[in-house]
C-alpha cells in the first residue's frame, strides 16, 4: 500500500501538541483525533487505538486558516495544488471578492478588472452550478467558498457596464444572483471602486444585497473610495447593507494616500458606532502596499509603485514606475499609460494604520493575493505567517490566540462556514500544525514567490494535504455550500 493511501484510510492522532482552538481562548495541551473528515476527540493522552500517529510535540495545532479575501476563482482549477496558500496553512479560500467572480459569465474578452482572474478569456461558466461542478471535479488542495461578483453580474447582463442599469437589467442580475445563492454561494461582493461597478447606484446595490440577505448570505464590498472620501464610502456600504438586511464585510480596509494617513483612528471609530446597530466585519492584509490593475488616478508622483505585470512591456515587471519613467524620459502618468494593461503594487498606506486595522476586534485576515500576476504582491505567499510571526510574535501586536482567531473562528462565523474554523470534536478536520517560534513569511516585494517558513503539516477534510517535507499529496478540498438558506431577522 502506498504510504499516503494507508495514512488516509486510517484514523489520525495528532499527539503532544498545543491546541489553539480558533475561538480566541487560551491555548492548552491536547491530542487531537481525526476519523474520516471530522475531528472526533480533543483531550489529554488519547489512546492510539489503531490510529496513525503524527507527532506534534512542541508545535501549535490550530484550525486551518480561512483566507476570506481572495481572487483564486480560476487558480483553484488551473493550479489546484494551491501551494502559495496551503504552504501558509490555509485550508479554505473565499473567492469572488471585489465584485469579480468567475461565474456566472461566459465572455471571451472581459474588461479590467475582471481580467485579474488570469486573463480576459477565462470566463466559461454560465452558472454558479457549473463552477461548483468544476471545483468539485478538480478537488483542489483547499476548500472553496464563493461570492457572486456584482461587476460580473453587470458584464453578464449589460451591453455597456459603465452606465446605469435599466430595471430589466437589474432584474436579470437578481435572477443570476439567486441562481448563485441557490447553488451555495456564500453571498455577494461588490467593487464599486472599479469602472465596471461604479455606475451602480445604491438602489441597485440594495436590491442585490436584499436578495443576498433573504438567502442568509453575506455582502462584501470594495468600497467606492479609500482615500479622501473613505467615510462617505463606508456610509454607502452601511446603508446598502442595512437596506438589504444583510451583514457586511468591508474589504481590505485602509486609508490610502499620504493625505489620509492616520485617519484609521477616525474610520474605526465610525465603524464602531455603526456596529451598534448592524453587523459589520472587516478584512485586512498585513502590508503597507496594496495591489491591483494599473490605474492612472493612483499615480500621484509621491507614492512608490511597483509594476507586477504589463502586457506590452513584460520586461518591466518587478520594476518601479519612477525608474521606468526616468528611463523612458516621460512622466509617471505617461509611463502608466504605456504599460497598460498591467498591474502594480501601490505603497499607499502607513504602518500605524495597518496595525490599527489588524488589531481591531472585527478584523479578519484576508490575503487579497493575485495569483496570476507575473511578479505578485508578496501577500499571496506570506499573509498568514506574517501575521503570526511578524505581527503577533515579533511586534506583540496581539496574542497568538487572537491572531489565529482572526484567521479561523471569526472568519468561519462571519461567512457562515458551518463546523469550520475551530478545533473541537465534531468540526471538520481542517487543521494546521506550525512552529510558533519559527513561523514567518519569506516572500518579499523583491522575491515574492517564496514559500513561508514554519508550517509543518496541513489537514483538509481529515486528510494530510501538505507536509513541508513531502510533495505529491492529493488535494482533498471541496466547494463549501452555504448552509443556512433562510434567516428570519429578529428570530
Ligand atoms: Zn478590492
Ligand atoms: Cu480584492
Amino acid at each position: 500500500m502506498h504510504p499516503e493511501d494507508d495514512r488516509n484510510s486510517r484514523a489520525l492522532l495528532l499527539r503532544g501538541g498545543t491546541v489553539i482552538d480558533g475561538t480566541g481562548a487560551p491555548r492548552f495541551g491536547a491530542d487531537v483525533r481525526v476519523e474520516g473528515e471530522r475531528i472526533v476527540a480533543v483531550g489529554a493522552n488519547l489512546a492510539e487505538d489503531g490510529a496513525l500517529v503524527l507527532d506534534a510535540t512542541g508545535r501549535i495545532v490550530a484550525p486551518g486558516f480561512i483566507d476570506v479575501h481572495t481572487h483564486d476563482d480560476q487558480i483553484v482549477l488551473s493550479a489546484p495544488r494551491m501551494l502559495p496558500k496551503i504552504s501558509q496553512g490555509v485550508t479554505t479560500v473565499v473567492v469572488g471578492n471585489c465584485g469579480i467572480s468567475l461565474a456566472p459569465l461566459v465572455h471571451a474578452n472581459v474588461p479590467p478588472p475582471l481580467n485579474l482572474l488570469g486573463g480576459p478569456d477565462k470566463y466559461v461558466y454560465p452558472t454558479m452550478v457549473a463552477y461548483v461542478a468544476a471545483v468539485d471535479a478538480v478537488r483542489p488542495a483547499v476548500n472553496v467558498a464563493a461570492l457572486v461578483g456584482h461587476s460580473t453580474l453587470r458584464v453578464a447582463t449589460m451591453d455597456d457596464p459603465y452606465r446605469q442599469a435599466t430595471p430589466a437589467e437589474q432584474a436579470r442580475m437578481g435572477e443570476l444572483l439567486r441562481e448563485g445563492l441557490a447553488a451555495g454561494a456564500a453571498g455577494l461582493s461588490s467593487g464599486v471602486f472599479y469602472a465596471t461597478g461604479a455606475a451602480a447606484d445604491i438602489d441597485e446595490l440594495a436590491l442585490l444585497a436584499g436578495i443576498t440577505g433573504e438567502a442568509g448570505g453575506v455582502y462584501t464590498t470594495h468600497i467606492r473610495q479609500e482615500m479622501d472620501k473613505v467615510l462617505d464610502s463606508l456610509d454607502e456600504a452601511f446603508a446598502t447593507a442595512k437596506r438589504g438586511n444583510v451583514p457586511v464585510v468591508i474589504s481590505h480596509h485602509k486609508c490610502a494616500g499620504p493625505r489620509n494617513w492616520g485617519r484609521t483612528i477616525q474610520t474605526l471609530a465610525h465603524i464602531d458606532a455603526a456596529r451598534r446597530d448592524q453587523a459589520i466585519g472587516l478584512d485586512c492584509y498585513p502590508y503597507i502596499a496594496g495591489s491591483t490593475v494599473l490605474r492612472s488616478e493612483m499615480v500621484d508622483g509621491i507614492i512608490d509603485i511597483l509594476i507586477t505585470w504589463s502586457t506590452p512591456h513584460p520586461e518591466m515587471a518587478a520594476r518601479r514606475l519612477a525608474g521606468i519613467a526616468q528611463e523612458w524620459n516621460c512622466t509617471q502618468q505617461e509611463a502608466c499609460e504605456r504599460l497598460q494593461p498591467g498591474g502594480a503594487c501601490y505603497f499607499q498606506m502607513r504602518e500605524d494604520d495597518v496595525q490599527r486595522v489588524l488589531r481591531y476586534p472585527a478584523t479578519m485576515i484576508g490575503s487579497d493575493g493575485l495569483p496570476h500576476d507575473q511578479h505578485p504582491h508578496p501577500r499571496l505567499w506570506g499573509t498568514f505567517p506574517r501575521v503570526l510571526g511578524h505581527y503577533s510574535r515579533d511586534l506583540g501586536l496581539f496574542s497568538l490566540e487572537t491572531a489565529v482567531h482572526k484567521m479561523s473562528g471569526l472568519s468561519a462565523r462571519q461567512f457562515r462556514l458551518e463546523d469550520r474554523g475551530e478545533i473541537r470534536a465534531g468540526a471538520y478536520a481542517d487543521i494546521v500544525v506550525f512552529d510558533a517560534a519559527t513561523i514567518r513569511d519569506a516572500a518579499t516585494f523583491e522575491q515574492p514567490k517564496t514559500q513561508a517558513v514554519g508550517v509543518d503539516c496541513v489537514l483538509v477534510n481529515g486528510r494530510v494535504a501538505y507536509r513541508c517535507d513531502e510533495t505529491g499529496l492529493k488535494g482533498n478540498g471541496r466547494f463549501l455550500r452555504r448552509v443556512r438558506q433562510q434567516t428570519s431577522p429578529g428570530a
